[in-house]
């Protein structure tokens, strides 16, 4: 019998969450502090430890934590940030837009930028190292750090897809000198709305960031520099102390997930391997080369599916004239054959069997 999947789905449908939302919202209604409220404050220090860091500052969005962090060390005009092709878009833009120029470095079978080929794509004007944890999976931190110290270069991690991983206790977030995840309703770690936050242990970067959150200002008065206005709503700070209570659970679920699909799946195509790193799962992605007849296929058995992301970063229409033919192999190869099959926590046994049957019939043709 044919059924209908959602790739997500972000209704909360649990009782007892929901009402921990709702009296959450409840709270900052009743106090009236909706602008950096306490629960924004209680929302930085949770972030921060669970992070391993000593200061968070909370933004308004994954882009935003991306784009105050780069100025926050202070890249610009005539800098190079060395990154991965593969990422959503914001990780570029907000290179851009600080001024500096992206340099893409290809990735490995992992999706993951290669940390071997960093080294020849360092120039005089390189500036700092962005690794995006690519679908919740780090990259490889301990060659990336060591040839960031070798250069003295600053490591700026692109964690919105990865809060919550780690590698031999080590936390995403917690390797860089500045720090970014986006808190979106996709993210495994969701607010219910748009929300982000930034992590360091540098307090000059840190003060320089509340000043860049909120217009450049010193104590919400005098401008120091031109900035935006990036802070967080106290109500969605409230919601994300509420939906961290949940993570442990989400992940455990995700994780549970990736092994049913990895068992069952792992003979016919290409699934993510956690290597040593306590994946989280952001997306459960799979690679073939048979990728866009299996997506219609899916779609034609009522599974919804995504590609994440479908397009590399420099063939971007705003970026294809400056970087014209590109020499990424491996990422040029695997952008045709990424995947992401349903891995919400709500998807039900029966639901799973029912995808994991319809790949199998897809192979068996
Ligand atoms: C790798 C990566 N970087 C940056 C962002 C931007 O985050 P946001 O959507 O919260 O602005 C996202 C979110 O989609 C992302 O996946």
């Amino acid at each position: 019998m044919k059924m209908k999947i959602a790739y997500r789905d972000l209704s909360v449908t649990d009782p007892s969450m929901r009402r921990a939302l709702l009296d959450a919202v409840d709270t900052v209604l009743l106090h009236g502090r909706l602008l950096l409220g306490p629960e924004v404050e209680a929302f930085e220090k949770s972030v921060a430890a669970h992070c391993q860091k000593k200061y968070a500052v909370g933004v308004n969005s994954g882009t935003d934590a991306l784009f105050l962090a780069l100025k926050s060390l202070g890249i610009g005009p005539g800098d190079e940030v060395i990154t991965t092709p593969l990422s959503w878009i914001a990780t570029a833009n907000t290179i851009v837009l600080c001024g500096a120029t992206p340099v893409f470095v290809d990735i490995g079978e992992d999706l993951n930028i290669n940390p071997e080929l960093i080294f020849q794509a360092i120039t005089k004007k390189t500036k700092a190292i962005l690794p995006v944890h690519f679908t919740g999976k780090l990259c490889n931190m301990d060659r990336i750090l060591d040839i960031a110290q070798a250069h003295n270069l600053y490591v700026v991690e692109d964690a919105a897809q990865a809060f919550g991983a780690s590698h031999r206790g080590r936390m995403a977030g917690s390797f860089g000198h500045v720090n970014c995840f986006s808190m979106n309703p996709m993210k495994v770690y969701c607010a219910y709305g748009e929300a982000g936050a930034i992590v360091t242990d540098d307090l000059h970067i840190y003060d320089t960031l509340l000043s860049l959150r909120y217009a450049g200002t010193i104590n919400k008065e005098d401008c120091h520099r031109p900035s935006l206005n990036g802070r967080i709503d106290t109500v969605q700070a409230a919601m994300l102390l509420v939906s961290l209570t949940y993570l442990d659970e989400k992940i455990k679920r995700l994780q549970e997930i990736a092994s049913f699909y990895a068992n069952r799946l792992g003979g016919f195509l290409t699934c993510p391997d956690p290597g040593e790193c306590f994946h989280v799962y952001y997306s459960y992605t799979i690679i073939t080369e048979q990728r866009d007849d299996l997506k219609a296929y899916l779609h034609d058995r009522g599974i919804e599916t995504k590609i994440q992301h479908p397009i590399l970063m420099p063939h971007h229409t705003a970026y294809k004239k400056m970087y014209g033919q590109t020499n990424l192999p491996v990422a040029e190869r695997l952008v045709e054959q990424i995947l992401c099959i349903p891995n919400h926590e709500k998807l039900t046994q029966t639901e799973l069997a029912y995808i994991v049957k319809t790949i199998k019939d897809f192979v068996d043709r």
